[in-house]
């Protein structure tokens, strides 16, 4: 099956488009069958069951166990089937690969701003390389965005104020539209692009004719400007914990309760740092709401990250 010949479907070019196009198709043949056959039936009973003549007195029926069992049982079983199917497709699209390339995207009115881990950025623009998983990290500065490429098959909202994942890996060399799918203002349909999938040297070379410097490093720099550093000092020493080795790893709090050291926990211990106080720490960290821009927070994240192995260390 490969509705990608018909002309309403855009071009399969990723590995989830084939599944994802084939529970559509599944989706639209089952309620197609439905529909007509309760058209036709309505057709048929008016006819059959019509009334012949002026004193004819309709028959009262009392109910079927049969019947009702029936069409009980037989649309259960087929929703849990498109429950089962449509679970399967969406947990294996919102659980990207470990060795995924990462980019950052940044959502604002009116236009996608990207940057790569390695430093490129780019605008209403993504270059990625054929048949590698790549994750996107996604958040806004302004109002509710979507991403969403349609030859990927992959869509989510980006939200101000948290972050939204997406991976796909792509199948074809090529051009690709990218869209954005949710209604946010006077030039929202202005706010398109293209993704560029590419061979990986080709790939390889376009990532390193930037010469910007790495996310990574442009957070290590923002880390001593906005003065984390003097805090969070590397051997623990400091007024704030040590943030190294602490990505990705559970972290007690003075609450007693604990939290992942994910992105989202970073972000919110920057901009709200009394959310969450980490346990033997006093809360004297001020916040940095206002002063730091949704694409420095992104690079104080990929920072913090870096700190996670042991080639990197805070000076
Ligand atoms: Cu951004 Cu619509």
């Amino acid at each position: 099956m490969e509705p990608a010949g018909f002309p309403l479907f855009p071009e399969q070019a990723s590995t989830i488009a084939g599944g994802v196009d084939h529970l559509f198709l599944f989706l639209v043949l089952v309620a197609g069958f439905f529909s007509a056959l309760i058209f036709i039936l309505i057709f048929v009973f008016a006819i059959k069951y019509r009334r012949r003549s002026e004193d004819q007195k309709a028959v009262q029926i009392e109910g079927s166990v049969k019947l009702e069992i029936a069409w009980s049982v037989i649309p259960l079983l087929i929703t849990f089937v498109m429950f089962g199917w449509g679970a399967t497709l969406y947990v294996r699209n919102s659980r990207p690969p470990a060795n995924a390339v990462e980019v950052f995207v940044v959502g604002k009115q009116w236009m996608w701003k990207l940057q790569h881990i390695e430093g490129q950025r780019e605008i209403d623009e993504l270059h990625v390389p054929v048949g590698r998983p790549v994750k996107l990290t996604m958040t806004s500065e302004d109002v509710i965005h979507d991403f969403f490429v349609p030859a990927f098959r992959v869509k989510k909202d980006v939200v101000p104020g948290r972050y939204s994942t997406i991976w796909f890996q792509a199948t074809k060399v090529g051009r690709y539209h990218l869209f954005c799918a949710q209604y946010c203002g006077a030039q929202h349909s202005a706010m398109t692009g293209w993704v560029y999938v590419m061979k990986p040297v080709d790939y390889e070379r376009w990532l390193s004719g930037g010469g910007g410097e790495s996310m990574e490093t442009s957070g290590e720099k923002l880390f001593s400007r906005f003065g984390c550093v003097n805090c969070h000092v590397a051997d623990g020493s400091g007024r704030g914990p040590s943030l190294v080795g602490v990505f990705g790893k559970p972290v007690l709090l003075e609450t007693g309760e604990t939290v992942m050291a994910d992105e989202a926990y970073v972000r919110e211990s920057i901009l709200a740092p009394n959310a969450k106080i980490v346990k033997g720490y006093p809360a004297i960290m001020p916040t940095f709401q206002g002063q730091v821009s949704e694409e420095q927070l992104l690079q104080l994240i990929a920072y913090v990250k870096s700190l996670r192995t042991a080639e990197r260390k805070t000076k």
